[in-house]
């Protein structure tokens, strides 16, 4: 059976940090509160030089380098972002244009938070068919250039970066113990579109819009959304919560990481856990994650690794992947 196995990981990051005490003087806030309901202690916002397809392309090429292959291996390009550089064309296919790139195919996938999932499954989907030899996903974002920053309550929340794996097919044998994706789960609900969405779009306002979140709202369906589709996976290949080295969640909150780790009886040392350093950077959370992980040694080949997302629209899904 055909398994993607992920060959090599990369991140990229703004040059420039912001803290929450930066914030706190300029919005009604304080490093207290955002740290008590959030974990976060700073994130990356772009400087005007640095874009989505920027910071893609700089995770592409370190997750191509870590790889071991170049941009002639890859027949396939997802990137999953909500902040593209132009509405169209997709920003996957700028990013294909900055790495040489004039094989192949490329495009952006839409999911908001859970882009990274659904982008890996999909690039799953596309090597068990026999479409996609090596995929290049990516997740980057800028939501600074989407936030209100006049809006305390959403503008501490978020930050910007990219991250990207390489996918590719091997052979396995149809067992939990194959390296590659072993499962995915995806799932969404339209009818929340209003708890967490943007304000704008070329069909509606011909503006970009504004994040709006009711962050309260969202959270109440945050933990349970999780565990219900990592459940799903667990049921699927009949491992569970002791058999998981590293759980790579989304990276919102630390409340809601902390609360579906106990639900699903998680260990908290299994948990890589990075909203502080980078707050939430949407489709970006988990492969930034993944390679904090990776760069300090914790991610091992062999590991088995959950990973779970949960956002706009709403979206959520989970994917179980031995390293
Ligand atoms: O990635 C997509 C998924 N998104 C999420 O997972 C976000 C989910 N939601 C959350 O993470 C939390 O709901 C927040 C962090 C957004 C908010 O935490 P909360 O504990 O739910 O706070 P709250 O919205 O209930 O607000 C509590 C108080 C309010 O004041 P009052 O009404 O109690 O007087 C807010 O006005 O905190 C106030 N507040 C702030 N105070 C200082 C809201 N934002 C801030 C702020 N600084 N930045």
């Amino acid at each position: 059976m055909i398994r993607s196995v992920i060959l090599g990981s990369g991140a990229a990051k703004p040059r420039t940090v912001v803290t929450n005490a930066d914030l706190a003087a300029k919005v009604g806030t304080s490093d207290e509160w955002i740290q008590q309901r959030t974990g976060i202690q700073q994130r990356y916002i772009a400087e005007p030089d640095e874009t989505t397809a920027s910071l893609g392309e700089a995770a592409a090429r370190a997750a191509m380098d870590d790889a071991g292959v170049t941009v002639d291996d890859i027949d396939l390009i997802i990137l999953a972002t909500s902040t593209p550089n132009n509405t169209f064309p997709a920003t996957a296919v700028n990013i294909q244009n900055r790495l040489g790139m004039k094989h192949g195919a490329a495009f952006d996938l839409q999911a908001v938070c859970s882009g990274f999932v659904y982008a890996v499954t999909t690039a799953d989907t596309f090597i068990k068919s026999g479409q996609a030899k090596r995929v290049l996903v990516i997740g980057a974002e800028t939501f600074s250039r989407i936030l209100d920053w006049e809006d305390r309550t959403t503008c501490v929340l978020f930050g910007d970066g990219a991250g990207a794996v390489v996918l590719e097919a091997q052979e396995g044998v149809g067992l939990s113990n194959d390296r590659g994706v072993l499962t995915s789960h995806l799932r969404s609900d339209g009818s929340h579109r209003e708890k967490l969405y943007v304000d704008g779009g070329p069909s509606t306002t011909q503006t970009v819009g504004h994040l709006r979140m009711q962050g309260r709202e969202v959270f109440k369906h945050a933990v349970a959304m999780i565990t219900d589709v990592i459940e799903a996976a667990f049921e699927a290949t009949g491992l569970t919560a002791e058999d998981i080295d590293w759980f790579i969640p989304h990276q919102a909150n630390r409340r809601i990481i902390d609360a579906s780790a106990k639900k699903l009886k998680i260990a908290s040392d299994k948990v890589v856990l990075t909203v502080n350093q980078h707050g939430n950077t949407s489709a970006a959370s988990i492969p930034l994650a993944i390679n904090t992980a990776v760069k300090d040694g914790r991610l091992k080949e062999g590991d088995l690794v959950l990973l779970e997302a949960m956002g706009g629209g709403f979206t959520w899904g989970a994917v179980l992947v031995r390293w």
